[in-house]
């Protein structure tokens, strides 16, 4: 009988015809040929009429049973095709893990910033506060509160920039003790780091920029002993606990008496060598008692209050802690000096 074996053509060739399909698109194609309204199965029921009743049944089952087949091997097949797809799109998105990334490079601390930091820590834990004064000062703060009279060498054009003939960039730190005597009553402990200003010559070790840290103790009772234990519990924080101190008689028009306080040498640790100048030490600040002009000009009685100062280079400190043999080097933000910190 032609129809059924019709059907056994149709199956042989979507058989084929499935097996061959390499992509959904084409296996959909497929499915309206073979299992669609007017596909070739449609187009055998169609010719029903011609045959006789008996038959009918019979290729009516026949054609069920192919679509039933059809149908499952074109779910097998679409399967089969998805899985080939699925694996090719995991292979193309693959991600190779064993690449190096891509560097996320984290900003860090100046060096400078790092010391000043350290610093300010160990005198709040010596009961300090932190206060700060403008880079922008007074020549009444700067100078002549601190006991540097008119036409003293210490105020010379050479060392100041002026900016008229009321205000400069301070030279140094110690108008922050100005400006809390004038604020505060004593007991007065604090310490002050900041930017300051002298028009020096650019070379090595002198910058026209630089930075140091103020320190003034105001209170009853208070000695060259307290400066010196002060100091000493100081340096041995920032610089070992091995390191030494040696105060040096010498003059600041602000104290009296007053001393620069030298370090044993960080490198050769007093044996004498290139950065000590074969000395042994290194000077590290100035320091003194406030004199008595200075805490009465700033209204503090020096019969009931006595105190002490200092003023330290934190450039100079910073370049002892880490080796660093060029003052320059902490202003060019050259990125390769930098990252080694
Ligand atoms: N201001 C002084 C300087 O810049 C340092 C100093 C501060 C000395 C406080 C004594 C007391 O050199």
């Amino acid at each position: 009988m032609d129809l059924l074996e019709n059907l056994k053509k149709i199956e042989e060739e979507a058989e084929l015809a499935l097996a061959g399909a390499d992509s959904l698109e084409k296996l959909e194609e497929l499915r309206i040929v073979f299992l669609g309204k007017k596909g070739k199965i449609t187009d055998v029921l169609k010719q029903m009429g011609k045959i006789s009743p008996e038959e009918r049944p019979v290729i009516g089952q026949e054609a069920n049973k192919l679509k039933d087949r059809l149908n499952k091997l074109l779910g097998a097949r679409k399967e089969e095709l998805a899985d080939v797809v699925r694996k090719q799109r995991l292979e193309e998105e693959r991600i190779d893990i064993t690449l190096p990334g891509t560097e996320v490079s984290a900003g860090r601390a100046h060096p400078l910033r790092r010391v000043t930091r350290e610093i300010e820590e160990i005198f709040i834990g010596l009961g300090f506060t932190i206060e700060e004064g403008p880079e922008i000062e007074t020549d009444y703060n700067n100078f002549e509160a601190l006991n540097v009279p008119k036409y003293h060498p210490a105020r010379d054009l050479q060392d100041t920039f002026y900016i008229d003939d009321h205000y400069l960039l301070r030279t140094h730190t110690s108008p922050v003790q100005v400006r809390t005597m004038a604020r505060q009553k004593p007991p007065i402990r604090i310490i002050a780091p900041g930017r300051v200003y002298r028009s020096d010559e650019i070379d090595a070790s002198h910058s026209p920029v630089f930075y140091q840290a103020e320190g003034l103790v105001i209170d009853k009772n208070i000695s060259f002993a307290d400066l010196k234990g002060t100091i000493q519990l100081f340096v041995q924080a920032v610089f070992g606990e091995d390191t030494r101190t040696r105060f040096r008689p010498s003059y600041f028009p602000f104290t009296e008496p007053s001393a620069e306080v030298d370090i044993s040498c960080v490198i050769c640790r007093g044996e004498g060598c290139r950065l000590c100048s074969h000395t042994g030490w290194l000077e590290i600040l100035g320091s003194g008692m406030v004199h008595p002009r200075v805490l009465e000009m700033a209204g503090i009685d020096p019969e009931e209050y006595s105190g002490f100062a200092f003023g330290m280079g934190l450039d100079r400190i910073t370049m002892l802690k880490y080796g660093i043999n060029d003052i320059r080097l902490l202003y060019e933000n050259d990125q390769r000096f930098l990252h080694q910190f």
